[in-house]
């Protein structure tokens, strides 16, 4: 949600900054901007809107200095527009600030002390800028103690880096709730949103906690809190290679992602199986987990589907009752919880705002928590009990592909770990390496048909703006995952059923030629949905039908291997992304980067 980006002490900002930005455009790209100073006088300040793309090409050669700041922006207050594109500046134009998040109380802070200023944009900001401004040139504050003044009337969640054009050898930074690191390098010292828009200067990062500010030059970084206590801190390694962030030979990052996740299930059985399949897991972890009574999943869209999983895995593995709950919900709704409850975050990015807010609370009442994330260093890896990481490596199409299948295979590694903690037999006797084995041949058969996806998406999904996805069970969750993925890339309207609730109303919307894609992979439920399929046929729906082994008929378009029925959504997720991802190429659209969304979402 929003991606930024600065430099300072380098030769070639302006290029830093733009592969930072393209880079970090997973954040948000409707608008973008950057601002540069050659610290003999010259500043240039480029905005645009659209993708980085756009930016890039309106940035020209005599664009150069050592210190400069960028901005990615998904659009929270205000349209995309040029205007609104960060950097914001001061009406003195002595200030640059570029900013990551939500300034809950913008409109009281205008009003109370910046009535006579004229705002040139409709962000929330702006304030903060002229504020800052206000602050230094009515009131003689230094620039470091406007920026804290500042922040201390502040609420809501900022990274931000700020620039005062009479200092332009120091970067001003600060954070809270949204994710900054303060990169070291050789010839400079960078600072940003995510590592990986800076990972070939260094792997050597400071992270800000909430509440900090730091000053940072070409040489030094100074670190305090935003009352001014100062601040020590060892910096931490933070590797990405070459290879995971780039395309390769794929047309999209979406194709990759997909094509990638055979190799996924390896590695999470390599990491985290011995060799004679045991798993292996923080004892510690085990015991706190053992000593549950409830568990509460708490993710958001994607990675509240992988959590959905997780309940039946848990509770057929573990016995321990499980609750999954939206985080955005789950906050402001806490259920009466069992005397014994243990937290769950899933998530891709470690960065969602939503499920933070709960892990806050979840750590004030004293509950303990486990974060299962792609991201190692991220905020809610840090800020949990115990994390487990994903080893998906970085995923970068703003659609959640392999993430979801590394938190499925993640989720059963631990529930077959504390199943067999607790001495449960269907835990026991479980071979988790065979079903991740299998899983994985099964994902190499269907990434590899892809002339085969392309045509049913053609068939099937080609000319309708509506698709309805059925299953019963570990299919039905299965069913919100598919039609997520379809309508967050290609814009068709979908929904995702548990096939026998249709007929209880959406099967009114049901006529000619409607897509239907049905999962059955549960042999004890089949009957029933083959019974909904007849429903939807005799209707005049079209009917895509993926099943697995046990459950299969003969005209079925795509038959399974079947594995254990908890972990089929390991290859009919697959399937839902395939489908997806041809219906959305054939119309043209852009597949890693859908309007409106953002892959790592800060705010609340
Ligand atoms: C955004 C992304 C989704 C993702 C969700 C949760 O909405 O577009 O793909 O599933 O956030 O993100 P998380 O990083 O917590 O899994």
């Amino acid at each position: 949600m929003c991606g930024i980006v600065g430099a300072i002490g380098y030769e070639t900002t302006t290029e830093i900054l733009l592969k930072g930005l393209e880079r970090l455009e997973y954040r948000g790209y409707d608008s973008a901007g950057l601002y540069i100073n050659d610290q003999t006088g010259h500043d240039y300040l480029v905005k645009t809107v659209g993708k980085i793309a756009t930016l890039k090409s309106a940035v020209k050669p005599t664009v150069q200095g050592s210190l400069g700041i960028a901005h990615t922006r998904w659009a929270t207050h205000g349209q995309p527009s040029e205007a609104n594109a960060h950097p914001q500046f001061s009406t003195s134009q002595r200030f640059y600030l570029v900013h990551n998040g939500v300034i809950n109380n913008f409109t009281a802070l205008k009003q109370q002390y910046l009535a006579d200023t004229h705002f040139a944009s409709q962000t929330d900001t702006e304030v903060l800028v002229q504020l800052i401004a206000k602050f230094v040139e009515q009131e003689q504050l230094t620039t470091l103690a406007a920026l804290q003044k500042t922040l201390q009337l502040v609420n809501g969640s900022y990274a931000l880096i700020l620039v005062d054009r009479d200092q332009p050898d120091q970067l001003y930074i600060a954070k809270n709730k949204s994710p900054l690191l303060i990169g070291l390098g050789e010839q400079g010292n960078v600072v940003t949103s995510d590592a990986l828009a800076t990972y070939d200067l260094t792997d050597q990062y400071l992270e800000l906690h909430d509440q900090e500010i730091a000053a940072v030059s070409a040489d030094q970084v100074q670190l305090l809190t935003l009352q001014g206590a100062s601040q020590t801190r060892q910096p931490i390694t933070i590797t990405v290679t070459d290879g995971e962030v780039s395309k390769g030979t794929y047309p999209t990052y979406m194709l990759k992602e997909i094509d990638e996740q055979p190799a996924v299930m390896r590695r999470i059985s390599q990491k985290y199986l011995t060799a004679a399949g045991e798993p292996q897991i923080d004892p510690n972890l085990l015991t706190a987990l053992a000593q549950a009574d409830r568990l509460y999943f708490v993710a958001a869209g994607t990675s509240y589907h992988a959590s959905l999983v997780g309940k039946r895995l848990f509770e057929k593995f573990t016995q321990i009752p499980v609750e999954v709950g939206v985080a955005s919900e789950f906050g402001y709704h806490w259920p009466i919880l069992a005397q014994h409850p243990f937290f769950i975050f899933l998530s891709q990015s470690g960065e969602t705002a939503d499920s933070r807010q709960v892990l806050i609370e979840a750590k004030r009442r004293g509950l303990p928590t486990l974060v299962i994330t792609n991201v190692t260093n991220s905020t809610l890896a840090r800020e949990s009990d115990f994390h487990l990481d994903l080893y998906a490596g970085p995923e970068i199409a703003v659609a959640s592909t392999k993430a979801y299948t590394a938190q499925i295979a993640v989720e059963a590694v631990l529930a077959k770990a504390l199943g067999t903690y607790l001495k449960l037999p269907a835990a026991e006797e479980w071979s988790l390496q065979t079903q991740l084995g299998l899983a994985a041949n099964g994902m190499e058969t269907l990434v590899d048909n892809k002339q085969g996806w392309s045509d049913l998406a053609n068939n099937f999904l080609g000319a309708s703006q509506d698709a309805f996805y059925l299953g019963r069970g570990i299919d039905y969750d299965v069913s919100l995952e598919a039609a997520l993925k379809l309508k967050e890339i290609s814009y068709v309207h979908t929904e995702g059923f548990a096939a026998g609730e249709l007929k209880h109303g959406t099967i009114a919307l049901i006529e000619e030629n409607v897509p239907v894609i049905t999962f059955i992979t549960e042999a004890s439920t089949a009957g029933h949905t083959r019974g909904n399929v007849q429903e939807v046929l005799a209707r005049g729906a079209q009917v895509l039908v993926i099943a697995s082994e046990d459950c299969q008929q003969a005209d079925d378009q795509i038959v399974l291997p079947q594995l254990t029925p908890e972990l089929m959504p390991l290859l009919t997720g697959v399937c839902g992304q395939l489908l997806a991802y041809y219906a959305t190429l054939q119309r043209g659209l852009n597949v890693d980067q859908p309007r409106n969304l953002a892959k790592s979402v800060t705010v609340e």
